[in-house]
Order: structure tokens, then C-alpha cells, then sequence
């Protein structure tokens, strides 16, 4: 059985309900889904695991948020070549600008996206949510 790892950050909840849809897509397609905090994942573990999604809202001025989700990923990042991932986040009234340095990080890094990078507006609607249960099976 695959297993893949959800490591997301979310100071409001709505990439966290995201992130909730992001593991049933994993699940209804069969493997089997680790959820972390970023306090709770680290370099040692991305080989782990067959796939990785990532999440984390638009914070600051279009950044990840920079406590605790951009240090894990920073430190995680140079391990990513060859790894399976997606990456999702919520974001309020900017344009995806942190969404798209965040895919050229991961490019750079030689990760290899499963599904295009997925943003939602706020709380996720059923498209969001439909969206999150896609972005999970496209790691299976
Ligand atoms: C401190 C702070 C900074 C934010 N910065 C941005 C931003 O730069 N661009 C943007 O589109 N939204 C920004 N937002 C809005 C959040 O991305 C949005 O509310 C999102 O839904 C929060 O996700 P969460 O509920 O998972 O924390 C910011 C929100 C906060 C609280």
C-alpha cells in the first residue's frame, strides 16, 4: 500500500479544511495517509513516504508563513528531488504571487508535481473541496 504524507499549516482553518480533503482523496483511493503540523515533520521522514502534499495559506506579504511552516520547508525542500508532492493553500486577497514562488521553490528543488498547485479563495466551497479530494488521489 502507498503511503503518503499531508503537512500543512493553517492559522484559521480553512486550509486546514482543505487539508481534511486533501487526506479523504488519499484514502478513498486506497493508501494510507500520515497528517503532520510542520513542528511535527522533518527532512528524516520525506523518504518515508511515496507522495507528500503540502499546504500552507498566503501570510505575511505573500509568503508561507514564516514561524513554523517556512522553516520545516526550508528544511525539507533539498530533499525533495524526484519526490512526489502537490502543494495547496487558502489565501484572502492577493493574486497567488506566494503560491507561485512556492511552485518554482519546489521546481527548483527537482520535486515532481502530481496535479498543478491548488489555491482557494477563503473557506473552501464544494468545487474547493472537490478539489482537495482530487489534488489527494493524483499522490495515490
Ligand atoms: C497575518 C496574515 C497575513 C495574510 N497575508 C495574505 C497575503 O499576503 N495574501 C493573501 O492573499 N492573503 C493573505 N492573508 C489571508 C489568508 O491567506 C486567508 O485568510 C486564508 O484563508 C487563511 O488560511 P487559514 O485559515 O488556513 O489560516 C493573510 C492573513 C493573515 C492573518
Amino acid at each position: 500500500m502507498s503511503k503518503v504524507a499531508v503537512v500543512y499549516w493553517s492559522g484559521t482553518g480553512n486550509t486546514e479544511a482543505m487539508a481534511k480533503a486533501v487526506e479523504e482523496g488519499i484514502r478513498e483511493k486506497g493508501a494510507e495517509v500520515s497528517v503532520f503540523g510542520p513542528s511535527e515533520f522533518d527532512a528524516s521522514k520525506v523518504d518515508e513516504f511515496d507522495a507528500i502534499a503540502f499546504g500552507c495559506p498566503a501570510m505575511g506579504a505573500e509568503v508561507l508563513e514564516e514561524t513554523e511552516f517556512d522553516p520545516m520547508f526550508t528544511a525539507v525542500e533539498s530533499s525533495l528531488s524526484g519526490k512526489k508532492i502537490a502543494i495547496f493553500g487558502s489565501y484572502g486577497w492577493g493574486d497567488g504571487e506566494w503560491m507561485r514562488e512556492w511552485e518554482t521553490r519546489c521546481n527548483n528543488a527537482g520535486a515532481v508535481f502530481a496535479v498543478e498547485p491548488l489555491m482557494v479563495n477563503e473557506a473552501p466551497d464544494d468545487d474547493g473541496i472537490a478539489s482537495c479530494k482530487a489534488l489527494g488521489a493524483s499522490l495515490v
